[in-house]
Parts: C-alpha cells; structure tokens; sequence
C-alpha cells in the first residue's frame, strides 16, 4: 500500500511552502521522501501489533467473561498533511528523526469498549505484556476534560520484527466506551474548526450530553453486572 502518493506529496509540499522557500522544499522532498515512506510503513506496521494484541485480548477474555469486552477496535496513520501542521505548530526542525522523536501520535489505534470497566482491565493486560512500555498516560475518564471529552490515553512503546533489525516505535492507544466515543465524534465534527469557545451556552449543551452519555454508561454498567450476577436467567 502506498502511504505517501503523489497527491499527498504535491499537498505536501504546497504546505511547506508556507514555512519554507520553494528551493529549501525541493531539497526536503529530494533528501526526505524515501524516509519519510519508510517511516510510516514503519508506523503502519506498529498499528498492525497494537491491533493485534487487542483482538487476541478480545478472543481470549471473550472466554472468561462470556462476552467480547471490545466493541471495535479502528486505526489510523495520521496523515502527512496533519504531520507538517503539528511540525509547524509544536516548531520541530522538519527532519524524519525529529518527527519520530517529537510527534507522539503518528500512530493510533482506538479500542471501544463495552463498559468502563473493561477499559481499565483492558488497558492492564495490555501493560502488563512485556514488550509494551508505556511512555505517557492521561485519564480523561477519571479527571474529564472541561468541555466533558472523556477518553483514556496512552502512549506506548512498542517493538516492530523487521527482516535485518528490531525497531522500538510509539503508538497512541486511546480507550472509549461506545458513549465517550459517539459524543467525540460528534463534538469534533460539530466544532471541527469552528470557534465555539464563545458560545457559552452551545459549551454547556456539549459538556451536558457529555454528563448524560456518562450516567448512561454508569447505568448500563450496573444493570450489566446485576444480569451477570443473576441467578434467575439461565437457558
Ligand atoms: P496533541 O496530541 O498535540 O493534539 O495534544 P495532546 O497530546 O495534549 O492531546 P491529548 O492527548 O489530550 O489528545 C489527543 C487526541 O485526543 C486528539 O487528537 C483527539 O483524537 C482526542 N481529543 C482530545 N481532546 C478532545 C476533545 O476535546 N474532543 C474530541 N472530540 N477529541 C479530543
Ligand atoms: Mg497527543
């Protein structure tokens, strides 16, 4: 699969542009192209490990608990152009060693859970492997963001088997149930570039659905467990 194509590399340098003259593009593209492929087949190839891990987890546990503790499990390589941007934003020198070594992210997997409880019991047992080191943590769960995003994140270091070398790379892994994952998704498509940090009563509305889709996955949670712990219905 080709992860750089030329529509990509024509986007590519029309972003540089805006940071650099047109001869220092040229020189990027001429001195980095090849790299910077290799580089994200590298990424894409650490997704595939994440993935994975987590559909073994899924098989295994599905076993124990009578149920799939994943709903669905989605990735992805962020996109050359996003790459560029956050180079631009966070002021990285635009070389490929200071991307990898700067942009955490690059590779994401995303695993929707059924209930909060199995984000945690997931997220362990992925720890707990010992290839697997984890870099970075933040617990939107327990501490939510102010606009009501809740989220686990993590940033693992994982190793990828290549034919002449073993190469440690980091994946972004973030942990939603169904609920946090609807509410993202829509709060992102709401305010995808939109300036609604004005908008007093549009944030509340937002941070109130965010509530609602918490008490839902509270409740659902419990009448899980109650069902679970229940004697009475048996086939
Ligand atoms: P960057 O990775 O540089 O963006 O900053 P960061 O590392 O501080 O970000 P963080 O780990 O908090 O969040 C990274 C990712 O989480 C984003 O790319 C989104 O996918 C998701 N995310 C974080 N906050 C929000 C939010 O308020 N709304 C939505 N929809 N997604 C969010
Ligand atoms: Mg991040």
């Amino acid at each position: 699969m080709s992860i750089l194509g030329i529509n990509h590399e024509k986007n590519l340098s029309r972003l540089l542009v805006s940071t650099l003259s047109e001869k220092e593009v040229q020189k990027w593209i001429q001195k980095y192209s090849t790299p910077f492929k290799q580089l994200m087949s590298y990424y894409q190839c650490a997704i595939m490990e994440v993935v994975t891990k987590f559909n073994v987890l899924n098989e295994e546990l599905s076993l124990e608990y009578d149920r799939n503790p994943i709903e669905s499990i989605k990735s992805r390589l962020k996109s050359p152009e996003s790459i560029i941007d956050k180079v631009n934003r966070k002021k990285i020198p635009l070389t490929v060693e200071d991307i990898e070594q700067n942009i955490n992210d690059i590779a994401g997997v995303r695993v929707i859970c059924s209930f909060q409880s199995d984000i945690y019991m997931l997220a362990d047992a992925f720890l707990k492997q010992d290839d697997i080191t984890l870099t970075e943590k933040k617990d939107y769960i327990h501490s939510p963001k102010s606009n009501g995003y809740r989220s686990l994140h993590l940033i693992v270091e994982i190793p990828i088997f290549l034919h002449d070398q073993k190469r440690i790379m980091k994946v972004e892994v973030q942990f939603r149930t169904i609920s946090m994952d609807w509410w993202a998704s829509l709060e992102h498509k709401i305010c995808y570039k939109k300036d609604v940090a004005e908008y007093e009563q549009i944030k509340k509305d937002l941070k109130d659905c965010a509530d609602i889709g918490a008490r839902l996955d509270e409740r659902m949670e419990l009448i899980q467990k109650k069902v679970d712990n229940s004697s009475v219905i048996h086939e």
